[in-house]
């Protein structure tokens, strides 16, 4: 009985193949709204114009400056792109070394050009005016929304006296990750994102851009597919606990396909599971848990751990479920990995939905029978999970069977293929 119970809590959360293939659909309809003129104001899926035209040709050259702002860390790099290859120095929250200890020279009569990855929706009219249309993944800084962030950064660096610094492009992380994976194959046409957040981009074909003017070759478009069923479309797939999640962050009922996706939520739904079965007395004999009330309490790593586990480790669930002060029998510690396992096969599961619309429109557009393409991935849950990126190529093929697609994990981070942007930029003489 107790089975039953817990098949019918998590009955809800398991998707069939025909759940996917509507969620793909719905997807492709969001992307065509988005990219439509007359239809981009209602669509849930921004669609946003990134004017990147290219990917890398391997003929950048030069020293650049990179910020990356919007994951989990901030990062400052320094890239020099040479023939023979890309070499970077990077630091987290401060000015590289090269830099801060260079010489004088190096600090004041060399003008660096900046690429700047900034994680977050903004509406673009060119590679260096960019609007933030919001605020995702839990930042709410005020007197920025509707602001054109190159101009905040140059500002900000006016202030601080950087004067040998030139912003010259702003990339979204999946731009940027893109960008560098294309450095080194031709065939990345598409980034993916998931790690606090999710999102993706790709090559789309200028005369389908409805919000951009002209028809001839392609551009990057920024999906923010991470609101992806802010207009309803996805109400119902939506479990009561990923309500109850929604309702707790600080934008309720934006970014809903991220809140069924992302590192920054999976273990807050896990949570409001385990609660559940803890209220229905499935889970530690329904004794009343502290730990459990506390939020955020469960991070990415912790379902990682707790899935990576075999038969064997078990009892190592148990001593990390112990130093939460969870005190797990046996079968607690299975039914906890249960229920991880369903937050995150879904969260794959859905992403390679989004990911398979994107793929098959790409085919569609370059009227092919088959396709390959590469995909440039980062984000904390997609390298740290055990079985996150398995499931999602799995359930891609599945999906869509007739293109070909290679993950390339990203290994430097989204700011190489900033500065990427803002090589092509300055040779452009933009
Ligand atoms: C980093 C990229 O490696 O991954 C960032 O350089 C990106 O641009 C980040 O935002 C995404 O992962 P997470 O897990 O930090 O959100
Ligand atoms: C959020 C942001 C988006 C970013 C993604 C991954 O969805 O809105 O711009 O790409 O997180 O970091």
């Amino acid at each position: 009985a107790q089975r039953q119970e817990v098949n019918e809590l998590l009955a809800p959360l398991r998707l069939t193949l025909p759940d996917l293939e509507k969620v793909q659909a719905l997807m492709r309809q969001e992307m065509e709204r988005g990219l439509g003129k007359a239809t981009h104001a209602n669509a849930s899926v921004r669609m946003l114009p990134s004017y990147v035209c290219n990917t890398p040709d391997g003929t950048e050259r030069g020293d650049f400056l990179a910020l990356d702002l919007g994951g989990t860390n901030f990062r400052v790099l320094l890239v020099r792109v040479t023939e023979e290859g890309i070499s970077m120095a990077s630091e987290i929250y401060v000015i590289p070394p090269p830099i801060m200890q260079g010489t004088g020279e190096n600090m004041m009569l060399q003008m660096l050009p900046l690429g700047f990855t900034f994680s977050f929706p903004c509406q673009q009219v060119g590679l260096d005016k960019a609007l933030l249309l919001t605020w995702t993944k839990g930042f709410s800084a005020s007197d920025c929304v509707g602001k054109d962030v190159v101009l905040l950064l140059r500002q900000a660096a006016e202030r601080k006296q950087h004067t040998a610094l030139k912003v010259v492009a702003l990339v979204n992380d999946t731009v940027g990750t893109m960008m560098s994976c294309g450095y080194d194959d031709p065939k990345c046409e598409i980034g993916l994102i998931v790690g606090t957040g999710t999102n993706a981009c790709y090559m789309e074909e200028m005369k389908n851009v409805g919000t951009v003017e002209g028809d001839q070759g392609r551009m990057c478009i920024n999906m923010e597919w991470g609101a992806f069923g802010d207009n309803g479309c996805l109400d119902h797939i939506f479990t009561q606990f990923d309500k109850l999640v929604d309702e707790s962050t600080i934008n309720p009922g934006k970014q809903r396909f991220e809140k069924l996706v992302s590192g920054m939520y999976l273990g807050e739904i896990v949570r409001q599971i385990l609660l559940e079965m803890t209220q229905r007395q499935l889970l530690f004999q329904g004794r009343h848990c502290t730990t459990l009330q506390t939020k955020n309490i469960f991070q990415t790593k912790f379902l990682s751990t707790i899935e990576l586990s075999n038969g064997l480790a078990l009892r190592q669930i148990r001593a990390i479920l112990q130093e939460l002060e969870l005190d797990a029998s046996f079968e607690d510690s299975v039914l906890m990995r249960e229920v991880c396992q369903a937050v995150s096969l879904r969260a794959a599961q859905l992403c390679a939905a989004g990911l398979a619309a994107v793929v098959e429109k790409m085919r569609e557009n370059r009227g092919l029978d088959t396709m390959s393409v590469s995909v440039g991935v980062d984000g904390t849950l997609y390298k740290l999970h055990p079985c996150f990126s398995q499931n999602l190529q799995k359930t891609l093929k599945e999906l869509a069977p007739n293109c070909n697609v290679t993950f390339l994990l990203s290994e430097d981070g989204s700011g190489k293929g900033a500065a990427l942007v803002a090589a092509v930029a300055t040779r452009a003489g933009l």
